[in-house]
């Protein structure tokens, strides 16, 4: 979602906050803008699109000033123009916003009444016209801040810099992330630690509620009650060097080839070579005494949790329910007593997730979360958390993050298949040895990218796509549809290869591809079948498959790639990185802005 940065301190302002939006826009490139203090004055920069539009404006129209704030947009209220793009002010302050504040409506006919003229359709200028109404009454900047906050509901975080106060910053955290960075007579805020590091490693989290005062010395925080709070300082493990996309056209194209990597490096962490045991980290709950589990998660990361629930009742015979988090959320289920729960997120800040945390923790469940950024709201706020080594994920898309969670939903499926009992020693190890031969069969599918291209070439011809998986592969269908609307915009849908003829059949005919995700395994003459059916009827079946699988296939099938010959475990994920290098080639061919796709954003910090 919009990221949102600042800066009180000593070197001028604009460069610092336009390298830290850079490390931000994964979260919002609708439009940027940059405020800072100029002789006690608050002057802006804005500009609609990508944050190249806003360097161009600074280049022309440079801003000084070593205190200032800065934003990235994805747009909630209202239209990504220049005019909604934060930071948004009167002449006494000025404010970046990340989040929704939801009564925005009432406060804005409340302050229209008292005669305040609104410039914008944004929720964001509510907050702006309470406070220079507060402002305007002649209370202090810390007095009106706090004040204004008592007023706003919703999800959000906030940064606020003063006419007449050049080494002054707020910034306030309720619902959506914010750290607090501390350098030497300088101090900053961010969205996430990625943005912050170049800055500063010493770093310390805002909790739900608080907010911070912020001068060149240093910072002062308070809890939603106006106490005066401590809040840890850590050092963030998050690297500040430059995240560049090598020799690659695209992050993306990084992050695929990044697989064999990332998967080895999470894998290593939670299976051991030598003796080819699962060594998982202390968990918040005994899988052989829980009589339920719930996987929380959104996107491709409850996809990677529905393969994971095919994967823990089969090996550990311990019934799964996994929901998207917007459904569980809202859906008010029936939660066992002594029953655990997964949440998996690759930003650990998704806003419907941590709503299903809360829920869950409510409901008595001991939480474990899957994150990718170990410093995450998700991974502090939950009972426990395992970690996935993907390293920071730049494509919008996600790809390694994914995989890297789909190994360790693996690891998590062995485990707890030995504690209840359910593995024999000799299966831990049949299964443990295959998965650390996954990063090496990662590399083979890679190989497979010319032939992946030549099928892109045929499928970016096409209106519609269909993705076609069973069992653990139903849920890389998924995926892999997904994956290509997200980045090609082609419409594509994922079905069970068994539901086809309870209506998709419909649909086939010569135009529309039938991506067959198809390995060799008890379930493979089920699914050729379902494949026979739709060639019957004139689809153009192009199969993924193994050595075994592609002689039968390519009797009827138009094309056939071979990936390597894996088991259970393992055949979701190759088959994975086979649908995300197909997106990812037919979005390149198409032409779309693959890493930054339209109308997306990361981590997604607003319901
Ligand atoms: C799809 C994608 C999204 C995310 C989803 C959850 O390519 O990236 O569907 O998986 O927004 O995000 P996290 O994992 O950060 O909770």
């Amino acid at each position: 979602m919009c990221g949102i940065v600042g800066v009180v301190g000593k070197a001028d302002a604009a460069p610092l906050l336009l390298e830290a939006l850079r490390r931000l826009e994964y979260r919002g490139y609708d439009s940027a803008g940059i405020a800072t203090l100029v002789d006690g004055h608050v002057e802006r920069r804005r500009a609609e699109g990508k944050l190249g539009n806003l360097a161009a404006v600074l280049e022309r129209e440079p801003l000084s000033g070593t205190t200032g704030i800065g934003h990235t947009r994805w747009a909630t209220h209202g239209a990504p123009t220049e005019r909604n793009a934060h930071p948004h002010g009167t002449r006494r302050v000025s404010v970046v916003h990340n989040g929704i504040i939801e009564n925005h409506a009432e406060l804005r006919a409340e302050l229209e009444a008292k005669g305040a003229v609104f410039e914008t359709e944004t929720d964001t200028e509510t907050f702006v016209r309470l406070l220079d109404d507060l402002l305007a009454q002649g209370l202090a900047p810390q007095a009106a801040f706090s004040a204004a906050l008592k007023r706003v509901h919703g999800a959000f975080a906030l940064a606020a810099v003063f006419t007449g106060h050049p080494k002054l910053l707020m910034a306030a955290r309720q619902g959506a992330p914010l750290a607090v960075g501390f350098g030497e007579g300088e101090m900053f805020v961010g969205s996430d630690a990625l943005a912050l590091a170049p800055l500063t490693r010493r770093i310390a989290y805002l909790d739900e509620g608080d907010w911070a005062v912020l001068d060149t010395d240093g910072a002062a925080f308070f809890d939603a009650r106006d106490r005066s709070v401590e809040r840890q300082v850590v050092v963030t493990a998050v690297s500040g060097a430059a995240v560049g996309k090598g020799n690659y056209r695209h992050f993306m194209e990084k992050e695929l080839h990044e697989h064999p990597a990332v998967l080895g490096d999470t894998l290593r962490q939670y299976l051991d070579p030598k003796t080819l045991e699962v060594r998982l980290p202390r968990l918040p709950f005994d899988p052989a005494r829980i009589p339920r589990l719930t996987i929380s998660a959104c996107g491709s990361a409850f996809l990677a949790g529905a393969v994971g629930r095919y994967w823990i009742e089969q090996l550990a015979r311990l019934p799964v329910d996994a929901d998207v988090a917007s459904e569980l959320r809202y859906r008010n289920p029936p939660l066992v007593e002594g029953g655990a729960a997964i949440l998996i997120s690759q930003s650990g800040e998704t806003a419907d997730n941590m709503a299903a945390l809360k829920l869950l923790r409510q409901g008595g469940q001991k939480v474990l979360s899957v994150v990718n950024v170990p410093e995450s709201s998700m991974a502090r706020e939950s009972d426990g958390a395992v970690l996935t080594v993907a390293g920071p994920e730049i494509g919008v898309a996600s790809t390694k993050a994914f995989t890297a969670q789909l190994a360790v939903m693996a690891c998590l499926a062995i485990g707890f298949g030995r504690s209840r009992r359910e593995l024999s020693t000799i299966d831990e190890g049949r299964l443990t040895q295959a998965l650390l031969e996954v990063p090496g069969n990662a590399a083979l599918v890679l190989e497979k990218d010319a032939q992946i291209r030549e099928l892109a070439a045929e499928v970016a011809k096409a209106r519609d796509v269909l993705f076609l998986g069973r069992g653990s592969l139903y849920p890389i269908a998924l995926e892999g549809a997904l994956k290509l609307k997200e980045i090609s915009y082609i419409h594509a849908e994922g079905y069970a290869a068994g539901e086809m003829k309870h209506g998709p059949i419909a649909l086939i005919d010569n135009l529309v591809p039938v991506i067959a995700l198809c390995p060799t395994g008890p379930l493979f003459e089920k699914t050729a079948s379902n494949l026979q059916e739709a060639a019957a009827r004139g689809g153009r079946i192009m199969a993924f498959t193994d050595a075994d699988g592609v002689g039968p296939l390519s009797r009827f099938a138009e094309r056939v790639i071979e990936l390597p010959k894996v088991g259970d475990l393992s055949a979701p994920i190759l088959h994975a990185i086979a649908v995300q290098l197909l997106a990812y080639h037919v979005a390149v061919l198409k032409g779309t802005d693959v890493d930054q796709p339209r109308n997306l954003a990361k981590s997604v910090t607003v319901e």
